[in-house]
């Protein structure tokens, strides 16, 4: 399919100062669009002005939240080649959020060729400080003005750009993580392995109350035994204890990381044992008490890794690593951010350029 392309005649102001990018609120000029109508299929690809669209009061989306969406980022490398990571993956995770929505499987190679054809239009807004990116943000959903509630037949799907910085406020400093013992995220059979806005919106609760106690995000633990760790608001967690580094199994009820895989290959081909496996809560506790938690970060693509520095599970208070970042985590981040900005090798040829 060929991707229409209409430029815009009114370019946007590019946010002067980027230490204060912060996450997701400037967008650029442009974004993608395509339909998918019963018996058409995907079509109509084009690229158009960044701007608002239409919906009917209606339209499916807006009331049971038929709606998918992924996050990737793109870099400018110092020889100025433009670099996605394994994008691929994110495409290959969007359908697998479709099947369980009940949403069109789109194209993923085609979906890629989206993305790039989008960057490269907006690719002046790119941003180049250390620690920032471009934000990408595919997303699809149910345009249907009615309100029954079956699979839509009229869709939506649309990626957007953000310069952003860091997604924490506190960068790469450790975080504080407040253990969730009254709300849950998911359960086995829903939702919880897909990137659907619902799962966000079910998160907003806790959320707002720990902020207003001091703590950046939740961990979030199983809803059924209320003991096994899941994961932390917006990424994937592991612990790293005396031998072992673990992260809790892809139980159905956790998002499938792309950082998670990533990190998961590069803590194993530096010689790390990691398994991944059940953790409880009163597990990593336990080994905080016997000095044997030596860390503890999340992944995500959003928040890359990040250092959590205590973790408080009702009255008690778990400090990891004095509350400085460690060097697995350091490690991590060097290596992570050097391979995706194209300055280390790409050993596991995971970066695709423009
Ligand atoms: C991401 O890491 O890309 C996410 O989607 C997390 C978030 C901002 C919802």
């Amino acid at each position: 399919m060929e991707i229409r392309i209409e430029k815009t005649g009114d370019p946007r102001q590019k946010p002067s100062d980027e230490s204060k990018l912060g996450f997701g609120t400037y967008f650029t000029d442009h974004m993608f669009m395509m339909n998918y109508d019963e018996g058409q299929g995907w079509h109509d690809p084009r690229i158009v002005p960044y701007g608002p669209i239409e919906l009917e009061p209606s339209a499916m989306c807006l009331h049971y939240a038929q709606e998918v969406f992924e996050g990737m980022k793109a870099y400018k490398a110092k020889d100025g080649r433009i670099l996605l990571f394994r994008p691929e993956k994110n495409m290959q995770r969007l359908n697998s959020s479709n099947d369980r929505l009940c949403i069109p499987f789109i194209d993923e190679d085609f979906g890629v060729e989206a993305v790039k054809a989008l960057v490269e239009i907006d690719r002046d807004w790119i941003p180049t400080s250390e620690g920032t990116s471009l934000y990408i943000r595919p997303f699809i959903f149910a345009m249907d003005p009615q309100v029954g509630v079956h699979p839509a037949k009229h869709l939506l799907f649309m990626i957007i750009l953000s310069p952003v910085g860091a997604y924490y406020p506190e960068g790469l400093n450790p975080i504080k993580i407040y253990v969730e013992n009254n709300y849950v995220r998911s359960v086995y059979g829903g939702m919880g392995y897909t990137k659907t806005g619902g799962n966000y919106a079910s998160s907003l609760k806790a959320q707002a109350e720990s902020e207003k106690i001091g703590f950046t995000q939740v961990l979030w633990l199983d809803g059924i035994e209320r003991k096994y760790i899941e994961e932390v608001g917006t990424m994937n967690v592991f612990f790293a204890l005396d031998g072992e580094i673990v992260t809790p199994e892809l139980s159905g009820s956790i998002l499938p990381g792309v950082t998670r895989m990533s990190v998961i290959d590069m803590l194993k081909s530096w010689g790390y044992n990691v398994t991944e496996r059940k953790i409880s809560i009163e597990e990593v506790a336990e080994a905080a008490r016997d000095g044997r938690l030596l860390e503890a970060f999340g992944t995500g693509t959003a928040a890359v890794i990040s250092p959590i520095g205590l973790l408080k599970n009702g009255q008690d208070e778990i400090v990891i690593n004095n509350g400085k970042i460690g060097d697995i985590a350091q490690r991590l981040y060097d290596t992570l951010t050097g391979i995706q900005w194209g300055e280390l090798p790409d050993e596991f040829g995971w970066t695709v350029a423009l």
